[in-house]
């Protein structure tokens, strides 16, 4: 069922695009196009007005060349996604697109779908500009693919201050049993459904912070990597706490995108949400500023990360444009332009704490003495494969709430996608 949906999407995606190439105009896509097409998903609230704080940047850094916004609606890319594998199956590549530090960025070098751009990162001054363990996660064969715009956090409770003191949770739960406590309470207040989810890839998410409070970060990150088996009593009894929290949540999680369930906290209908920090900016865009957040009880001072990056698409048709958009990407001025806005923290290190709001404030004080671990939800962990794979699993998952068989799924799409 979801594949058809998927597939009906990709297919007006790609007939909307075809009929705007039919009409012609300045993008018809000749050699001396002077427009840049950014697919993104980012085309709402604080996703949108961070992509809008780097096209500002764009506009002065890149005169002459104009920005064309190609962002397809849907959180984490669940519909953009699969219009952009039909796009580069086509040979219609945007002239960039964002995808994920890691083994999502892999995906696209294995196909052959993308440039080679290190030579702009020595012009460009790139490599020193970012840490050495994210220029480390972009590098295969020492070829450089993509600009990261910045590192979001994944493992961030976001909480409605309000709906907690009603129901007296005083303090951050710091421990799933304290968490569980705290849900307990809110429900006894009146609160039906006190943990917000929605549909797949938010449930994944919340999954893997029950797996980091379990496992530890080691472990974790040994589960995307072969060294940590699926098959473990640790990730039963993970499935088993996550099944209890799906108790605690909305019953139409399933219809649900990350900015539905973000609404359920701000109408108070919700006490929590775990969601990445892309939150913090579409809270502030909202206009909704009583909220709490904390990191997931019980990961403790794990920073569960992802990188957003923009790449040079191969048959890009104005790829001197692209460059003066990855060129913006990476510098100072647009990290700061887009991150300021975006909930993120700059992937590069020079940036001045101070120019953030005080979410960002703490969230690079904590990536600098973290334990770091990979999102799978958000590509940095596994293969987009992969990712489909365990989001397919928690759909089921969340209907039939069948322990065995959700451990069963996923230590078969390990067994499938771990790179040997
Ligand atoms: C992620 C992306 C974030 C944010 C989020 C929700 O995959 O990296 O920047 O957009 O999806 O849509």
């Amino acid at each position: 069922m979801s594949f058809t949906r998927r597939a009906a999407v990709a297919l007006v995606g790609v007939a909307a695009l075809l009929s705007t190439a039919a009409c012609g105009g300045d993008d018809g896509g000749g050699a001396d196009s002077k427009n840049v097409e950014v697919f993104t998903w980012w085309s709402d609230g604080g996703e949108k007005a961070g992509l809008d704080g780097l096209v500002s940047r764009f506009n002065t850094d890149c005169a002459g060349q104009t920005f064309q916004n190609g962002a397809v609606a849907g959180g984490a890319g669940a519909n953009a996604k699969s219009v952009l594998a039909s796009r580069l199956q086509q040979g219609d590549p945007p002239d960039t697109f964002q995808a994920h530090a890691g083994a999502e960025l892999l995906d696209y070098i294995d196909a052959g779908q993308i440039e080679d751009i290190s030579a702009n990162y020595d012009t460009w001054g790139l490599k020193a500009a970012f840490p050495p363990g994210l220029i480390s996660n972009l590098t295969v064969d020492g070829k450089i693919y993509s600009v990261p715009a910045n590192i979001h956090r994944a493992n961030v409770v976001w909480s409605n201050k309000k709906v907690l003191a009603e129901a007296g949770v005083t303090t951050d739960p710091k421990t799933l049993v304290e968490f569980f406590a705290a849900l307990d309470k809110v429900r006894a207040a009146g609160v039906k459904a006190p943990l917000a989810v929605g549909k797949d890839w938010t449930q994944l998410m919340l999954f893997e912070s029950v797996l980091i409070s379990n496992l530890g970060a080691e472990k974790f990150t040994g589960l995307w990597n072969g060294s940590t088996d699926w098959n473990g009593a640790d990730v039963t009894t993970s499935i088993n706490d996550f099944k209890r929290l799906l108790t605690y949540t909305n019953s139409d999680r399933d219809a649900l995108d990350w900015t539905d369930a973000e609404k359920l906290v701000m109408d108070g209908k919700a006490a929590y949400q775990l969601m990445g920090d892309w939150e913090a900016a579409d809270l502030d865009a909202k206009g909704f500023t009583d909220y709490g957040y904390l990191t997931f009880p019980g990961n403790g001072s794990t920073f569960q990360w992802l990188a957003d990056s923009f790449v040079l698409p191969k048959g890009a048709k104005n790829a001197g444009g692209t460059e003066c958009w990855l060129k913006t990407v990476g510098s100072a001025e647009g990290q700061k332009a887009f991150n300021t806005k975006k909930g993120s923290i700059p992937a590069r290190t020079d940036a001045v704490p101070a120019d953030y709001p005080k979410y960002q404030q703490s969230a690079m004080a904590d990536w600098k003495s973290a334990t770091q671990v990979p999102s799978c939800a958000h590509g940095a962990a596994c293969s987009q494969g992969w990712q489909g794979a365990a989001n397919s699993a928690l759909g089921a998952f969340s209907t039939k709430q069948d322990v065995a068989s959700l451990q069963k799924a996923l230590a078969s799409a390990a067994g499938q996608f771990t790179k040997k």
